[in-house]
């Protein structure tokens, strides 16, 4: 059976006749002059593959991925070398635009049958070959990696996730100071603002950034032109204590989600990885699937750049607000955590705890407390409840090891990156666990 095909481009026209008169293997179906008309022919099975000429510059990452959701393959046509390279980046075969009719059907043909195989592997292990679209057929399973472009390194850096229920339990608090607390030990570390919500990394560290990094090094990642050096212009560097801490800020508006593309931020934090030796993404808190949300399964997910996160991290602490609305929040996200990521494991990181909250001897409570809920997970650190040191750092835009190197809170959150600071004055620490009122 010939196999129908798409074209976009007034040049890709110019094939057409050339490939009628072979009879096969390859049927143009529909001859698109934009790329939305494409986007929606290959949306409603029209064809299997796609040639396109003279406009690849339409492509990107999100592109190719509405086409693979759609089963359709793409060929490119150019012979500009720079934009050849950026089609490989994303995955895209190329040809010369001086092709043979023969050979140009020979390799869209390759490139269906190549998606088709790629797509019965991920149907065999259950693995969806697209979470960055929604897909109400199927819940979303944890994967590896999204391939990372060739010229990038090789991942290596420690990613970690902090992320946590909705109310504000500390996410943005714990992921900038433990960030800072890994650059002060000597550590190149990187900070990354991946929530969807309520971006507030910037505002914490006192940028006054209108960039949203994130998205950037994410449309760059779309485009295939995120190398090294364009991802190093893209960080800002922020000093902390003599040293430098690297950021991705967020998203400026909560109506830019659509920026993070899963697949994108995917491809952005492998980079993250090759160039630090810690990676801290602070992200929003819903792990809902879009697809419960949405009915149209081309619509991109909002919650999918948390999901990614969590699926790729090498550690998730699951931060939450240590009283009675805080702990079975808690208690429930983390069940939530289990289904949608299963990968994942969460350290328990309880926040703002205080015997205001929950009475006399509060670590004490909230230990036989949360026994009492059931979760077999143990808690990994009890982080104090300190409105001054709190409020002083975000108040100076600075990082509690600036603010308040000899805080309760900021000792506890160094213990979290692993750092033996000596203990805080017994005094400090008394104090902070003390009655606060808020
Ligand atoms: N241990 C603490 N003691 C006192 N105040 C704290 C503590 N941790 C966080 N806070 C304060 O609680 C507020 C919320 O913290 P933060 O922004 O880190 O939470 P979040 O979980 O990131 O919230 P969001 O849902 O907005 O992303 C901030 O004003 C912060 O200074
Ligand atoms: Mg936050």
């Amino acid at each position: 059976m010939s196999l129908p095909v798409l074209t976009l481009g007034t040049a890709a026209t110019d094939f057409v006749s050339g490939l009628e008169r072979l009879h096969g293997p390859v049927t143009v179906v529909r001859r698109c002059t934009e790329l939305a008309e494409m986007l929606a022919a290959a949306q409603s099975g029209l064809a299997r593959a796609a040639i396109v000429a003279g406009q690849t510059q339409a492509l990107d990452g999100g592109v190719v991925e509405r086409l693979h959701s759609a089963e359709v393959s793409v060929v490119a046509l150019t012979d500009d070398d720079g934009e050849r390279l950026r089609l490989d980046g994303l995955g895209i075969r190329t040809v010369a635009e001086s092709v043979e009719p023969e050979a140009l059907a020979a390799l869209v043909a390759e490139s269906a049958a190549q998606l088709q195989g790629l797509g019965a592997q991920a149907a065999g292990s259950g693995i969806p070959r697209l979470a960055g679209l929604a897909d109400p057929a199927r819940a979303l399973q944890p994967r590896d990696a999204d391939p990372v472009p060739p010229g990038l390194p090789a991942a290596q850096g420690q990613l970690v996730a902090v992320w946590g229920p909705a109310g504000a339990p500390g996410r943005t608090t714990v992921a900038v100071n433990l960030a800072a607390e890994y650059a002060a030990a000597g550590q190149r570390a990187l900070l990354v603002d991946a929530d969807t919500y309520g971006a507030s990394v910037a505002a914490f560290l006192g940028l006054l950034d209108e960039s949203a990094a994130l998205a950037h090094a994410c449309r760059m990642a779309d485009q295939g032109v995120l190398d090294r050096e364009a991802f190093e212009r893209v960080c800002l560097k922020v000093a902390v204590t003599g040293t430098t801490l690297r950021v991705l800020t967020g998203i400026t508006r909560v109506d830019r989600w659509t920026e993070l593309r899963p697949a994108a931020l995917a491809t952005v934090l492998e980079l993250a990885r090759g160039v630090a030796d810690v990676v801290v993404v602070d992200c929003g808190f819903s792990l809902e699937h879009d697809e419960e949300l949405s009915f149209d399964s081309m619509a991109p997910r909002r919650n999918g750049a948390t999901l990614r996160v969590l699926e790729l991290a090498d550690r998730v602490l699951a931060v939450g607000s240590a009283d009675a609305v805080g702990l079975p929040r808690l208690v429930r996200a983390l069940d939530e955590l289990e289904h949608a990521v299963p990968s994942a494991s969460a350290e328990v990181v309880l926040n703002k705890v205080r015997s205001a909250a929950v009475g006399a001897r509060p670590e004490a409570q909230l230990r036989e407390a949360w026994e009492r809920f059931g979760p077999v997970r143990e808690i990994r650190a009890l982080l104090p409840a300190d409105p001054t040191a709190a409020d002083a750092a975000l108040l100076g835009g600075s990082v509690l090891l600036e603010s308040a190197p000899g805080s309760a809170l900021r000792h506890a959150i160094a213990g979290l990156a692993g750092s033996q600071l000596p203990a805080p004055r017994r005094g400090l620490r008394r104090r902070a666990l003390a009655k606060v009122k808020f």
